[in-house]
C-alpha cells in the first residue's frame, strides 16, 4: 500500500485537466466501436430498463422523455470498457488496479467557480429529484432509483473523505431512501452520527469515470479522494459543494447535494432488484434530503444495470468483480508463493465465485490459497484453485480440470458459519454461511508424469543429428522428438529406422515413453 496521508497538491488548479476524466469524454472515445449503441429516437423512461437489460453494449439515450434528456447507461456493465478505462487488456485489470494503490495521491482543490460541476447550480425549490432521468428498473421495485451515485461523506473521526456507491429510491423531490443496511464505512460514519443527534452531509456524484466506480468499492485505508487519484493515476481535481462542506471531483457531470437526516433507519426502502439477481425486499433505512443539484451545463445523467437472470451484463456484477480478483490478489500475496492469475465470475454476480491460478512451489498451497480467499470478503463463498496451466477465465478449461484432477472425498474444504451477505437466499434467514473451496491443483509432485501432461500437436524444434541412432545415442527421445532430430516432416521413415534398431543395438522405453538405445549384447 502507497502512503496512506493525503497530499494537498500544490499543482496549479489551471493545471488539472478537467476533461480528461469525464464521463462524456469516455462515451465520445467509444464512439464507432462495437462499446456503444447510440439511441437517438424518442425513448420513455419506462422502456429504458428493457433495453439496457443483457445488452452487451453500453447505450446513451439522446432523447429519454418529455424533455428530451440523456442518460447512459451499462458503461460499466463489461470487462472490456473496463480495459479501456485502465488502457490494459482485460487480463491484467487485477494486476493494473494493485499496480495503480501504489500511485502517490494527488488532490487538487478548485474554487467553484473553476470547477465544471459546479457550471449550474440549483438550491431551493430548483434542487429537483423529479427533474432527473430516473428510470425504474425492475418490475417490483419500490420506487424509481438512481443506481448510479457514487456517495462522498466525511469520516468526523479521521476527517478523511469516505466514498461508496450506493442506490437512492426517490421518494419526492427531495427526498430519497438510501440502503445502508449491509455494514460499511458510510452506515458507520452515518450511525456515529445518529448517536450525536446530527444529520449527516452527503453528496452524490451521478455520472463520472467508470475508474471512479472502483475507487468507490475498494476499503483500503487512506481518503478516498486521494484512492481516486491513485487510481486515475493523476491528480485529481476536487471542489467543495455548495451546500455542505463534502468535496467531491469537481469533473463529475452531476453532483446531489443534502443530508441522511439524524433519524437512523427510519423508513421503507424497497424492494429492490439487486446485485446476486434477485429481489432484496423492503428494509429500513435512512432518508437522504437533497439541498443542491449542481451539474456541468451539458451534464450526462447515468444509471446502472443491477440484478436480472443475466448477471454477466450488469454493472454490479462487472465492478464487483474487479474488486474482488484485487481483493483476493491482496490476501494471496501474503497466503502462497506463487499466485498466477484470479478470476471472480460475473455470472455468480463477481463475488461469490472466485477461481485461482497457482504455482505450487511447496505443498499445501491450494488449501492456503482457498483459506486466504474465504477470508479476503464476507462476499466469497466458493474458491477453485488450480495450476498455472489452467486458463482460469475459461470456463471449458475450469470444468475440464475439475472433471479430471478433482476428487469429491480428498480436495473438498468446508468452512461453516463465516460471515455472510444476507442477500444470499440460499441462506434461508439464517446470519453465516458456509463456504467451499474446491483444489483442483494436481498433488504436490504428480504434475511432471506423462499422464499429467497436456497432450498438444507436435511443435518439436531440436538438436539436428546425420541418424535416428546418432540422435538417440545423445539421449532419449520421444517419437515426434526423433523426428525433428533427422529433420523427418513425414515419420513413416523413423518407424522404419526404429524397426531396424530394435534388434541391433536394440530400442527400450524409459517411465516418459521416451525411446532410448540399449546394449542388447
Ligand atoms: C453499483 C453498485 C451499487 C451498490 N449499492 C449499494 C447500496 O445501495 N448499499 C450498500 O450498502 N452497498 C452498495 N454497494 C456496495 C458498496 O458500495 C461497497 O460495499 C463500498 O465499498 C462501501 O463503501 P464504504 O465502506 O467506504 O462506505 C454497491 C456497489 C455497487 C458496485
Amino acid at each position: 500500500m502507497g502512503d496512506a496521508h493525503l497530499t494537498h497538491d500544490t499543482t496549479p488548479s489551471q493545471a488539472v485537466d478537467m476533461e480528461r476524466f469525464r464521463l462524456r469524454r469516455f462515451v465520445e472515445d467509444l464512439r464507432g466501436t462495437d462499446e456503444l449503441e447510440i439511441r437517438d429516437q424518442p425513448t420513455s423512461l419506462l422502456e429504458v430498463a428493457a433495453l439496457l437489460e443483457g445488452n452487451p453494449r453500453a447505450v446513451l439515450f439522446r432523447s429519454i422523455g418529455p424533455e428530451k434528456a440523456e442518460l447512459l447507461g451499462n458503461i460499466t456493465s463489461s470487462r472490456s470498457r473496463f480495459a479501456r478505462a485502465f488502457g490494459v487488456e482485460s487480463k491484467d485489470l487485477a494486476r493494473e488496479i494493485q499496480k495503480r494503490l501504489r500511485n502517490p495521491p494527488q488532490v487538487v482543490d478548485i474554487p467553484g467557480s473553476q470547477a465544471p460541476v459546479q457550471e449550474v447550480v440549483l438550491t431551493g425549490d430548483d434542487a429537483d429529484f423529479t427533474t432527473m432521468p430516473v428510470n425504474l428498473q425492475h418490475a417490483c421495485d419500490g420506487g424509481l432509483y438512481i443506481s448510479a451515485g457514487l456517495d462522498y461523506a466525511l469520516d468526523a473521526k479521521t476527517g478523511w473523505t469516505n466514498l461508496g456507491a450506493r442506490r437512492l429510491m426517490v421518494r419526492g423531490r427531495r427526498e430519497a431512501g438510501i440502503d445502508l443496511v449491509a455494514p460499511s464505512d458510510l452506515r458507520a460514519i452515518y450511525e456515529a452520527s445518529v448517536a450525536r443527534g446530527e444529520p449527516l452531509p452527503v453528496s452524490f456524484v451521478v455520472g463520472c469515470h467508470p475508474i471512479d466506480h472502483i475507487a468507490a468499492t475498494l476499503r483500503v485505508p487512506v481518503d478516498e479522494l486521494g484512492l481516486v487519484s491513485m487510481l486515475r493515476g493523476a491528480p485529481v481535481p476536487v471542489v467543495k459543494c455548495v451546500t455542505n462542506d463534502v468535496r467531491v471531483p469537481a469533473d463529475a457531470e452531476w453532483v446531489l447535494e443534502g443530508y441522511l437526516d439524524a433519524r437512523g433507519h427510519a423508513e421503507p426502502e424497497g424492494p429492490y432488484g439487486e446485485l446476486l439477481g434477485y429481489y432484496g425486499g423492503v428494509k429500513h433505512n435512512p432518508v437522504f434530503h437533497l439541498t443542491a443539484v449542481t451539474r456541468r451545463r451539458d451534464a450526462l445523467f447515468q444509471t446502472s444495470t443491477i440484478g436480472g437472470r443475466l448477471m454477466s451484463h450488469t454493472d454490479t456484477a462487472q465492478i464487483s468483480a474487479l474488486r474482488t480478483e484485487v481483493m483476493i490478489w491482496r490476501a494471496l500475496e501474503t497466503a502462497v508463493r506463487e499466485p498466477v492469475a484470479v478470476y471472480a465470475t460475473t455470472s455468480s454476480g463477481g463475488s461469490f465465485h472466485v477461481r485461482i491460478a497457482i504455482r505450487q512451489r511447496v505443498p499445501g498451497e491450494g488449501r492456503n490459497a482457498i483459506h486466504a480467499a474465504f477470508g479476503a470478503l464476507a462476499n466469497i463463498k466458493n474458491v477453485f484453485v488450480v495450476d498455472a496451466d489452467i486458463d482460469i477465465s475459461s470456463d471449458q478449461q475450469m470444468d475440464w480440470a475439475m472433471a479430471t484432477r478433482f476428487q469429491g472425498d480428498r480436495d473438498i474444504v468446508v468452512a461453516s458459519d463465516m460471515r455472510a451477505l444476507p442477500l444470499d437466499p440460499s441462506l434461508e434467514g439464517q446470519r453465516m454461511t458456509a463456504k467451499t473451496g474446491f483444489d483442483m491443483t494436481w498433488p504436490f509432485g504428480m504434475g511432471d508424469r506423462i499422464e499429467t501432461r497436456v497432450p498438444a500437436p507436435p511443435n518439436w524444434q531440436t538438436q539436428r543429428f546425420e541418424t535416428v541412432q546418432a540422435a538417440l545415442e545423445n539421449g532419449p527421445k520421444y517419437f515426434g522428438e526423433l523426428m525433428s532430430a533427422v529433420g523427418s516432416t513425414d515419420g513413416r521413415e523413423v518407424v522404419i529406422a526404429l524397426d531396424a534398431l530394435r534388434s541391433q543395438p536394440g530400442i527400450g522405453r524409459d517411465a516418459q515413453g521416451r525411446y532410448t538405445i540399449v546394449d542388447k549384447q
